[in-house]
């Protein structure tokens, strides 16, 4: 099935902290976003639309490959991804949608989406177990319940829709409403969304410590 893949990457990093936005940020030499690019392109998509700060433009595409799409994104990442997703065509089968922020996922995760979505599924999303015990707080940090970690996961990117589905529930989703991930956006539509095996290495780069990580991560 044809699948484009989407970038979001034109959030500021403001808790990086670096000196430019998070996506342009270096890792073993080369910006975060063009990591992510590769990841998509290795895992199977035919080809990629990154989302980038207005600003930022030309720094985008100096440090992407020729036959990238840039667009402009948005304040959020819910307007960022809608102005890229606006940009596929649409006679594409499937959309993934990723984090510029997860520039080691290895490219099976992107494989895993890709067979998911050719078996079927609408909506699809990389989980990883809980493993810390997880509590409830209140507003002054009292715990008043343990959850039952066998129950939660953690979400990663990339996340892989139909495209007719994720199109649709971006055209039902309110303007301004802002949700952290795509898969929040198609079951605010009412869609069912499964899961396949994510991996520790597409952890996302939030904080500095996580770009220490990840240079460690990087082996050659
Ligand atoms: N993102 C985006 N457009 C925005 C905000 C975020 O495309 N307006 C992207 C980021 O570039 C990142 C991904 O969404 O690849 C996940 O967001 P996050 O890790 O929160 O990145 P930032 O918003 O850049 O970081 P911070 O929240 O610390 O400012
Ligand atoms: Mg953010």
């Amino acid at each position: 099935m044809s699948a484009v893949g989407i970038v979001a990457a034109a959030g500021s990093g403001s808790r990086l902290g670096a000196d430019r936005p998070k996506a342009l940020v270096e890792l073993a030499g080369r910006p975060l976003v063009a990591w992510a690019v590769d990841t998509l392109l290795a895992g199977g998509v035919d080809e990629v639309v990154v989302a980038v700060p207005a600003a930022d433009h030309d720094a985008f595409a100096a440090a992407l490959p020729d036959g990238i799409r840039l667009v402009e994104g948005g304040a959020s990442r819910t307007a960022s991804v809608r102005a890229a997703l606006a940009r596929v065509d649409p006679d594409v089968q499937a959309v993934l949608v990723h984090d510029a922020a997860r520039p080691l996922t290895p490219p099976a995760v992107v494989t895993r989406v890709l067979d998911a979505l050719a078996g079927g599924a609408l909506a699809v999303v990389p989980v990883l177990p809980v493993v810390d015990t997880t509590v409830a707080v209140d507003a002054v940090g009292t715990v008043t319940s343990a959850l039952d970690r066998a129950v939660l996961r953690r979400v990663q990117t990339p996340q892989g829709f139909v495209h007719a589905v994720l199109a649709e529930a971006y055209d039902d989703l309110p303007a301004g409403e802002e949700l952290t991930d795509d898969a929040a956006v198609v079951r605010a539509a009412g869609v069912r969304v499964t899961t396949v095996a994510g991996d520790e290495r597409a952890a996302k780069v939030t904080v500095p410590h996580d770009l220490h990580l990840a240079e460690l991560q990087v082996t050659r």
